[in-house]
């Protein structure tokens, strides 16, 4: 009897999670999946919900759906708890976007600045879920999405005694690059996979025992760039690519090619709004989409979204939980030790093998200097982010975008006072 709390379930993402669930219905028989939610997000909840009870109803399968605004009756017992809320709504994420871009520096939500802010928003709000998740369902797993992934995992890891193991879609895209480009099935390949969330790095491709990434980097040279849907297509440059070769992510573009970036956003800014401004329209429509009381499964429509996936990947990582099933996922984890020139109680992203007990990180060579500088500060970056968002240091704080290589220095100060004042009333440890 499995019971699942999706907190921020009145996300458009939420389909595909819904659509997860019931493909893999007999290996994981969900029977209660809550949807929880805030005041502010009650109409969205109750329109995705009524399409979440249509699918199930269509797919005949008995998972019983329940909406609610009361997070505590649905995280009681619950034996996983998913997050995929986000505090302020897109107003915040706009701002998030558009207050470094005043600053001349790169407006992204997850990536520099609008990072940071993101964090300090969100980690007062997950360390009151992790308080609900101790004393009312101790043993249960939570599995975060909620970004800036990596930051809040590691907060959560930092902070609380709950079980946590953080998710992002990236890997999966990179993966299934892979496969693409070698033109192979998805399940005969593995990568060697290691990072932060959103400065992660395929150091290998492995098919059928052998490395394929000169391969890959090759297809990726010649071909187009690869990117994710919200992140800019920009050529990565073949000197770039055969130098490093490895796989950079998507948003490495934004430290790799930080001028060019800039340039994107601002005119894109200009031109159609920042991507939060795009997703609001998005969303509008996909809301459209599903108050028809005739659809009854995750429209295309989704595959817009730049999370596209990652719903689908937390299913798997549940089940392979639930099952016990000892399968490789790419993973938010606690360091400990497998990178050996950060901090054990870092969070990192890494290839993981996932049974009962959780993601166990495989081991790692050393890390090469060409991307081991860059993890190190940002690395830090974050334990001074999460350090910000826990206690409400300033310095802290003040100290993560100073050291922050997206940030230039000299307007830190200002820049934070911005995010600060625009965000006072979602930063109540300020
Ligand atoms: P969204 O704006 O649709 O928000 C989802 C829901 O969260 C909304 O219905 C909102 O009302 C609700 N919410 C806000 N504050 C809440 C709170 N305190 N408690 C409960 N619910 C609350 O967001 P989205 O675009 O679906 O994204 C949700 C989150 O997931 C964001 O943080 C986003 O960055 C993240 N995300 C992560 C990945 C990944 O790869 N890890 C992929 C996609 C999205
Ligand atoms: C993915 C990232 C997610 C992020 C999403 C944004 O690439 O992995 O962490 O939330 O893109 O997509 P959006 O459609 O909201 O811009
Ligand atoms: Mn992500
Ligand atoms: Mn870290």
């Amino acid at each position: 009897k499995i019971k699942i709390a999706v907190i921020g379930g009145g996300s458009s993402y939420t389909p595909e999670i819904i659509e997860g669930f019931i493909k893999r219905y007999d290996e994981l028989p969900v029977e209660e999946l809550y949807l929880v939610d805030i005041e502010e997000g009650k109409e969205k909840l109750d329109i995705v919900g009524k399409l979440a009870k249509r699918m199930v109803k269509k797919a005949g399968v008995n998972i019983n759906i329940k909406l609610t605004l009361d997070r505590k009756e649905a995280i009681k017992d619950a034996d996983f708890v998913t997050t995929q809320f986000r505090v302020g709504l897109l107003d915040a994420r706009i701002r998030d976007e558009k207050i470094p871009l005043k600053y001349n520096c790169i407006g992204q939500e997850t990536t520099g600045a609008g990072g940071l802010a993101k964090a300090l928003r969100t980690i007062p709000v997950i360390l009151d879920i992790c308080k609900d998740i101790e004393e009312l369902s101790p043993n249960a797993w939570l599995i975060n999405f909620t970004n800036p992934s990596g930051i809040i995992t590691e907060a959560v890891h930092k902070y609380t005694k709950v079980k946590c193991i953080g998710l992002c879609n990236v890997p999966i895209l990179m993966h299934m690059l892979s496969a693409e480009v070698l033109n192979v099935d998805k399940d005969d390949i593995r990568m060697d996979l290691i990072g932060l969330n959103h400065l992660v790095w395929g150091r290998d491709v492995i098919y059928k025992g052998e490395s394929k990434i000169d391969e890959v980097i090759k297809h990726l040279i010649v071909g187009k760039g690869y990117t994710a849907k919200n992140i800019p297509d920009i050529n990565w440059g073949k000197e770039l690519l055969e130098s490093l070769n490895m796989l950079p992510c998507p948003y490495h573009r934004y430290y790799y090619l930080t001028d060019i970036m800039l340039k994107e956003e601002l005119e894109m800014a200009k031109r159609e709004g920042t991507r939060g401004e795009i997703v609001k329209k998005i969303e509008k429509e996909l809301f459209e989409l599903y108050k028809n009381p005739n659809l009854e499964e995750k429209p295309k429509q989704l595959e817009d979204r730049g999370g596209q996936y990652y719903s689908d990947a937390a299913c798997e990582l549940i089940s392979a939980i639930y099952n016990d099933k000892g399968t490789i996922h790419y993973v938010n984890v606690q360091n400990n030790g497998t990178i050996n020139c950060i901090p054990n109680d870092s969070v990192i992203e890494r290839t993981c093998y996932v049974d009962k007990e959780g993601a166990h990180p495989l081991n790692a060579k050393p890390l090469p200097s060409k991307i081991k500088g860059l993890l190190q500060v940002i690395n830090e970056y974050e334990a001074l982010a999460v350090e910000a968002g826990v206690h409400g240091d300033y310095g802290a704080a003040l100290q993560a975008l100073i050291i922050h290589p997206l940030v230039e220095s000299s307007i830190a100060k200002n820049l934070l006072d911005d995010i600060i004042k625009e965000n006072i009333d979602y930063l109540p440890q300020f």
